[in-house]
């Protein structure tokens, strides 16, 4: 089986990279991990694939000032010299050009801390609580030139507690994080992703039946 060439983005810890990692280990993943970015010296998760056996680069942002096309440059030519078919953003900080995204449009995802298209940017635990809303959660989607929208691959959630603080909420997300990346990376890569109108359909996997209420109405 010839497998979809895949390289990840990260800017820190690299736990939805360890997942990805971790999910293709498995001898029928469609995609290998060949690659994984950095674009800072100091990202805990180069260690992480370091340790994965992964082979790992740097591309310093701070290197090129203001320049964004000359660092996606150099990003661009990385990816070529590796042959990537597909990117996956993971915890990637840094805001892409449209220029670079149109030039991966369909083959680019990143992970959201929510259920877009609520609570784009940052601070995403806390925004969800200070709302109040009972129900977050995560979203795998396609990138596109603007921040945190784009078609939407995949998406879990998780019940918000009464006792919750933006550290458990998270951590209650990330778990879901680490099953849909994955999830999603697998759908691409096996070409199971339809674009109709803009919106994404899975091919032959259907949604789950049930419905999830919050607070709980088995009382
Ligand atoms: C995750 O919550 C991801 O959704 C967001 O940044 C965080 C990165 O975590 N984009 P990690 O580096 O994958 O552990």
């Amino acid at each position: 089986m010839s497998r979809t060439r895949v390289a990840i983005l990260i800017s820190g810890r690299g736990s939805n990279m360890a997942a990805l990692i971790g999910a293709a280990q498995a001898p029928d993943y469609p995609a290998e991990i060949v690659l994984v970015v950095a674009n800072r010296p100091d990202a805990g998760g180069l260690a992480t694939a370091h340790a994965a056996g992964m082979e790992t680069a740097v591309v310093d942002h701070t290197q090129y000032g203001k320049d964004r096309a000359a660092f996606e440059a150099a990003l661009q030519q990385l990816l070529a010299q590796h042959d990537i078919a597909i990117v996956c953003l993971a915890g990637f900080m840094r805001l892409l050009t449209a220029d670079f995204v149109l030039q991966w449009q369909g083959r680019m995802l990143n992970i959201h801390p929510a259920l877009l298209p609520a609570f784009k940017g940052l601070d995403t635990h806390a925004r969800a609580l200070d709302a109040g809303v009972k129900i977050h959660g995560a979203t795998v989607h396609f990138v596109a030139p603007e921040m945190d929208s784009g078609p939407i691959v995949a998406q879990g959630a998780v019940a918000v507690h009464d006792d919750d603080n933006e550290a458990t909420l998270a951590a209650r997300v990330l778990a879901v994080e680490h099953r849909i990346y994955p999830l999603a990376l697998r759908l691409l890569a096996e070409g199971r992703i339809e674009m109709v109108h803009g919106r994404c359909r899975t091919v032959g996997v259907q949604a789950p039946d049930g419905t999830f209420v919050v607070p709980d109405d088995q009382i």
